[in-house]
């Protein structure tokens, strides 16, 4: 031994013993050390963002991460109606302390600074930000054409709707990137909220996240539109006035109200001016709502397509429910039951005096002929 010529002539014995026994403590604590630190490192962990403290507390982190799977299920559809606000609150909380800031430092702000577009977080495949989004219109069939879209092995959705370019656009790109489903190379991710298209200020904020976004928009009569609009609307509260009265400014003229929003969503070339000063209207598709009834396959060859994918939905996984008179899916995605929409959707609507569906015929004309002409399909409204 090395150390034994070198210190036992010059060291008495004990101390010669004290520094080796020392030494031999000092090799494995460093040994020790440098396995915990692999250990961890190749452990999923909670990372902790800006406020750099690490989680210790690991029935907090345990917490946390059930409430991740919950909101999964919620985020994946299988919790259906509006989000309350508590559920936008709890999720930001969520995705602040916990799986965001991986390059801890910004503290994520949007516009003018590209975050990586990716997000690897333990196990199978990385959430993205969305590069199709089917931004409208309310009552236009977007639900049945996501729920339809994602039977696509590429395509991956958020089943609620995150409303992040309308009301929840403070949260962030990393909030709403924590809304995303995990997906694997190849697949496209998707997400819908039909308020987009009328909202003046999500253009220029899609834009700002990602100027090849893929936008889809659902269109249909404005005139049935705005009817099926009103029938939700008072399905939810009874005493609401009449579709007449509130069509009109003045019955006796004919003029119509169109700060009404039911009236308003469908003059559809207006809303779309906005959105072509940031995107060419190759960007965008305009799915017949009525056609997605009618021949849900053939629309969806449409959207396939253009979101360039493999044709694979096709008239097989469609059968036509007659008392519904709604296409469902065989097998919709996740589930091996066949599923139509809930009772909710494809509701009778009320009796509306054939004067006033005449009247609101004749307003929309001219902004349907406008908006055939923009997109250069002829949606037949008004043959
Ligand atoms: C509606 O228009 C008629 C004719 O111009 C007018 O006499 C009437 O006062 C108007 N009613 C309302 C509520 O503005
Ligand atoms: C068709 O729709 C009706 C009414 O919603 C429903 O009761 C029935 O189970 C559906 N049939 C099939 C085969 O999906």
């Amino acid at each position: 031994m090395a150390l034994s010529t070198v210190f036992s002539d010059a060291l008495p014995t004990k101390v010669y013993r004290k520094i080796v026994v020392m030494f031999c403590v000092l090799l494995m604590s460093l040994y020790f050390l440098y396995y915990l630190s692999d250990v961890c490192h190749t452990m999923p962990r909670p990372v902790r963002g800006s406020e750099g403290y690490l989680a210790a507390d690991f029935d907090e982190w345990q917490s946390l991460h059930r409430k991740t799977l919950l909101h999964k299920l919620q985020v994946r559809g299988y919790w259906k109606g509006d989000m309350p606000e508590k559920y936008f609150r709890d999720l930001r909380l969520q995705f602040q302390s916990f799986n965001l800031n991986r390059q801890t430092g910004d503290g994520g702000s949007v516009v003018g600074n590209p975050l990586p577009s990716t997000l690897s977080f333990s196990g199978d495949g990385v959430r993205k930000l969305p590069q199709a989004i089917i931004i409208g219109v309310k009552k236009g069939g977007t639900r049945a054409l996501l729920e339809f879209v994602r039977v696509h092995p590429d395509v991956r959705a958020v089943g609620a709707e995150p409303h992040f370019f309308d009301r929840h656009y403070d949260e962030g790109l990393r909030w709403y990137r924590g809304l995303m489903p995990k997906t694997l190379d190849g697949q496209i991710t998707m997400e819908k909220t039909p308020s987009y298209f009328v909202t003046k200020e999500a253009a220029a904020r899609i834009y700002a996240m990602s100027k090849d976004a893929k936008l889809i928009v659902v269109v249909r009569d404005p005139v049935t539109r705005a009817i099926s609009d009103y029938t939700q609307t008072l399905s939810k509260k009874p005493d609401i006035p009449s579709f007449e009265s509130l069509a009109f400014k003045n019955r006796t003229t004919g003029l119509i109200d169109t700060s009404w929003s039911a009236i308003q969503i469908g003059i559809y070339a207006k809303h779309l001016e906005n959105w072509l000063l940031y995107f060419p209207m190759g960007q965008i598709l305009f799915v017949s709502g009525e056609r997605l009834i009618s021949d849900p396959a053939g629309e969806l060859g449409k959207v396939q397509d253009f979101l360039g994918l493999k044709r694979i939905i096709t008239d097989k996984h469609f059968y036509f429910n007659k008392t519904k008179g709604f296409p469902c899916l065989k097998k919709p995605e996740g589930s091996s039951k066949p599923h139509c929409l809930g009772k909710t959707k494809g509701r009778t609507h009320p009796n509306i005096d054939p004067e006033v569906v005449q009247r609101l015929r004749d307003f929309y004309r001219p902004f349907n002929m406008k908006f055939y002409q923009m997109t250069g399909q002829n949606f037949g409204w008004d043959n």
